[in-house]
């Protein structure tokens, strides 16, 4: 139904949102966690004590922390990326957000304008896509391999947009545990990033959001980290958030970067603060939680990868390929020729199994069409392999992948 006031809204609106209905039963979409590990007890506890301490500081818009969000969390996030990303982190570099989305936001709108170019890597996350193409700036895809953004194709793209006398505004990356590849960028590929972005003197945005969720191997220092290690800094703006590891829906992301862009960001940020509870019971949380929850974390997130892999390698053979992913909660997966994944997703939605499509999710259509992003985040594992053992039914039925041979056709 379209609104009476149809011909008042702006011209440039993104299409109407449809109404809620519910998840699917079988729901492979979507940054959700696992239901069974948010910690709520200890929430519960965190709650109850930040507030009797300090509730009364709520009468404050910024508590008594100012607009860069409630200060013990800042030294929280401060101490956890010392010790996990190995980079030099003040109070005062950083910005609280209402989820890392807005630190999206609020990057965008200050380095980006309509007809700029951003770099991306070439299977990237829908919800940045969406806002380059709603800022009406173009992006250019880098492929990813097993190390990451391939730098040398980098180094290419920047000399060939050079010689046509033009100058990409930003690098964005998802370095580690890019979403939807699940791939940790190597730490030389960030010494080469960081050494082309100051050739081309090009900020650099790092989305680590995932980075808590490494499972396999040792996490490489973040870029920003790098970056300290030199001469050049500044050059960096990172971002990270708690909707990964703790919860999403209490939307609590940060930026990180030099006081000469937080002071252009933070006027940006006109929202009078992030909401201040979640952040309280964040910090009263945190100091004492977090790691052992962030490693029961992981260790429930990768038996349910396995599984995912285990019964996507039972139902589709070998006519599906991915790499398993090192960390996180997706796995983004290549289907033969024949499938095109927007018309299996939309024929898997109509029977309960929800995926996202991989165009959605690729800055070239053609690359996306026939790949597709499968949550494990929030499926149990019974709804892990029904859901796959589902999908590949409707695959089969709508394309004839996989193959089945007569005596296991159902
Ligand atoms: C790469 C990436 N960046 C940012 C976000 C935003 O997350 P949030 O706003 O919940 O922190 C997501 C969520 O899925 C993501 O995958």
């Amino acid at each position: 139904m379209t609104s009476k006031f149809q011909p008042r809204f702006s011209s440039d609106l993104p299409p109407p949102a449809k109404r809620w209905n519910g998840f699917p039963r079988y729901n492979f979409v979507g940054g959700h966690n696992d239901a069974s590990e948010v910690p709520v007890d200890e929430l519960i506890a965190a709650a109850g004590s930040v507030l009797a301490r300090e509730g009364r500081t709520l009468a404050y818009y910024g508590l008594e922390s100012g607009a860069q969000g409630y200060l013990p969390l800042r030294r929280l996030i401060s101490a956890q990326l010392t010790d996990r990303a190995k980079m030099r982190v003040g109070e005062d570099d950083i910005l609280l957000t209402s989820g890392s989305l807005q630190a999206l936001d609020l990057v965008f709108e200050a380095f980006l304008e309509p007809g700029d170019t951003v770099i991306i890597e070439e299977a990237c996350y829908g919800g940045t896509l969406s806002r380059l193409q709603r800022l009406g700036v173009t992006y250019i895809g880098i492929e990813v391999d097993q190390d990451g953004m391939k730098t040398g194709q980098l180094a290419e793209v920047l000399g060939e947009l050079e010689a046509k006398g033009q100058n990409p505004k930003l690098i964005y990356t998802i370095p580690t545990v890019q979403n939807p590849t699940g791939t940790v960028m190597s730490e030389a590929r960030r010494i080469e990033l960081l050494a082309l972005a100051g050739n081309y003197d090009l900020p650099v945005f790092e989305d680590d959001c995932y980075a808590d969720l490494q499972w396999d191997g040792e996490r490489p220092p973040s870029i920003r980290a790098l970056e300290q290690r030199g001469a050049d800094s500044g050059r960096v703006i990172y971002c990270g958030s708690f909707s990964k590891t703790v919860a999403p829906a209490l939307r609590v992301g940060y930026l990180v970067a030099d006081w000469p862009v937080l002071s252009r960001l933070l006027p940006l940020k006109t929202d009078a603060g992030s909401g201040a509870l979640e952040q309280m019971v964040l910090a009263e949380y945190g100091a004492q939680r977090f790691d052992g929850h962030v490693a029961d974390l992981s260790a429930v997130l990768k038996e349910k990868a396995e599984l995912m892999a285990a019964s996507l390698a039972e139902q589709f053979g070998t006519q599906v390929e991915f790499t398993a992913p090192r960390g996180g909660i997706f796995m983004w997966v290549t289907f033969p020729e024949e499938v095109d994944t927007t018309s299996l997703a939309a024929a898997a939605l109509e029977e309960g199994v929800e995926i996202n499509p991989g165009v959605e999710w690729s800055v070239d259509p053609g690359y996306g069409r026939r790949r597709a992003r499968l949550c494990f985040g929030s499926a149990t594992k019974q709804e892990i392999s029904e859901g796959i053992a589902r999908l590949a039914d409707i695959c089969h039925k709508h394309t004839g992948i996989p193959a089945r041979s007569g005596n296991v056709e159902r």
